[in-house]
């Protein structure tokens, strides 16, 4: 990812914008299909995004002058069909219909995790990202993928490093250092998890190789990390500044469904894709992507966008259908959607009486650097 220095996207990517881009957002899809100063190319309506992201025009593979050296590409960022059997062969794994019972399974685990982070809150301040939305995904993903917890701290650096250096990632050795720990686990046999079953599978597809397993451990455990702690932290940040929500939470556990599906779409936690390449010229949106460019599509804008739902910038869990584009569409459609649903649902569920009896101690609050992954770095409040 590049700056535009001095356009609106550039303003997108600077840290004193990070608590609110949205009025950004409504200046960018002014301009619907549009080529930024630096060449890049960025969509920002809910039809362009959609249209491009079932566009098998629109690439997602690696520019190998862009990624870390040594490490294979996680399905993430290929195409098919490479990305059609390494997802696949994932899928088998995680849910219908080799094992359709498996997220459904999970919830006992959300649960007994979430009451055990509630129980060990702090009597009169707590920061709800570092005490509640951090620690579940995280605990969630190492238990669920094999991985050993007592490592979390430092793939956790590693992590926040690589994810730092997004900018430039071949000057990192972050991702090749979590490469190679990831490269260990899987060569000594793992803990039984998601690992060991990729690693056993005998499906159709036949077996993962070590680097392809190393590249999906890779992303599980970084989208593990990443991305629901913002969902659940965006989602907690919204209900602290509209308490009636919190009640209708307590009165309706079921609640829970739909305040989930809004925040996805009124705040999500990936804000945008970047780096997608044309593979040839694509005319949209009353212009034409010129193949070779590199083309950015903003979720977030997009969910926001008043031809596709009414009064977009207002947070209302009631408006039905809520369509949004918060895990993405088309093929590369999060693979973690259901579990990372079912997460925060139990989490805010479990949360709402805490939440309750809780006032915010910095509104807005301090947010992580990304502007991809995007949430708050801290939740800190007050509990009476
Ligand atoms: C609230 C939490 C989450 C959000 C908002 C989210 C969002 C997304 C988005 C927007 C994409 C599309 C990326 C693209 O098209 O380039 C994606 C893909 C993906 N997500 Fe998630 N994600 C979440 C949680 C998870 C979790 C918990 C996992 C794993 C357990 C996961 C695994 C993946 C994978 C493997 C892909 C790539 C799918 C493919 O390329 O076919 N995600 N996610």
């Amino acid at each position: 990812m590049t700056t535009s220095v001095g356009s609106v996207f550039g303003a997108v990517l600077d840290p004193v914008n990070r608590h609110n881009p949205y009025p950004l957002y409504t200046s960018l899809r002014r301009t619907p299909v549009g080529r930024e100063p630096d060449g890049t190319w960025l969509v920002t309506t809910f039809r362009e995004i959609s249209a491009l992201l079932h566009d098998p025009r629109i690439s997602s593979a690696v520019d190998p002058d862009r990624e870390p050296v040594g490490l294979a590409p996680s399905f993430l960022r290929t195409d098919p069909p490479q990305h059609d059997r390494l997802r696949r062969l994932a899928t088998r794994q995680f849910g219908p219909p080799h094992r359709p019972t498996f997220v459904a399974d999970l919830q006992q685990s959300f649960e007994g995790i979430v009451d055990r982070l509630i129980a060990d809150l702090p009597a009169s301040t707590a920061d709800l990202v570092d005490q509640f939305a951090y620690p579940l995904p995280v605990l969630v993903i190492c238990e669920l993928l094999g991985v050993p917890l007592a490592d979390e701290p430092r793939f956790k650096a590693w992590i926040d490093h690589a994810l730092a250096a997004a900018e430039n990632p071949r000057d990192t050795p972050a991702f090749r250092e979590l490469g190679d720990y990831l490269g260990d686990l899987v060569d000594a046999d793992p803990e039984p998890g998601l690992l060991r079953s990729l690693a056993h599978d005998d499906g159709p597809d036949g077996r993962m190789t070590r680097d392809e397993l190393v590249g999906t451990a890779l992303l599980l455990l970084i989208a593990g990390h990443e991305t629901t702690v913002n969902l659940i932290a965006n989602a907690s940040l919204v209900l602290l500044r509209e308490p009636r929500w919190i009640e209708r939470l307590l009165d309706d556990p079921s609640f829970a469904i739909p305040l989930v599906e809004e925040v996805l779409r009124w705040d999500p936690p990936v804000q945008f894709l970047p780096w997608r390449t044309a593979l040839d010229d694509i005319p949209i949106g009353g212009t034409t992507i010129p193949r070779g460019a590199t083309v950015t599509l903003l979720l977030a804008a997009g969910n926001r966008d008043a031809a596709h739902v009414s009064d977009p910038d207002r947070f209302d869990p009631d408006r039905r259908p809520v369509q949004h584009l918060g895990f993405g569409d088309g093929i590369h459609y999060c693979f973690g959607a259901p579990m990372a649903r079912l997460e925060a649902q139990v989490a805010l569920r479990a949360l709402a009486p805490v939440l309750a009896r809780a006032r915010l101690l910095e509104d807005p609050p301090e947010y992580r650097p990304s502007p991809v992954l995007r949430g708050p770095r801290h939740l800190r409040v007050a509990l009476q």
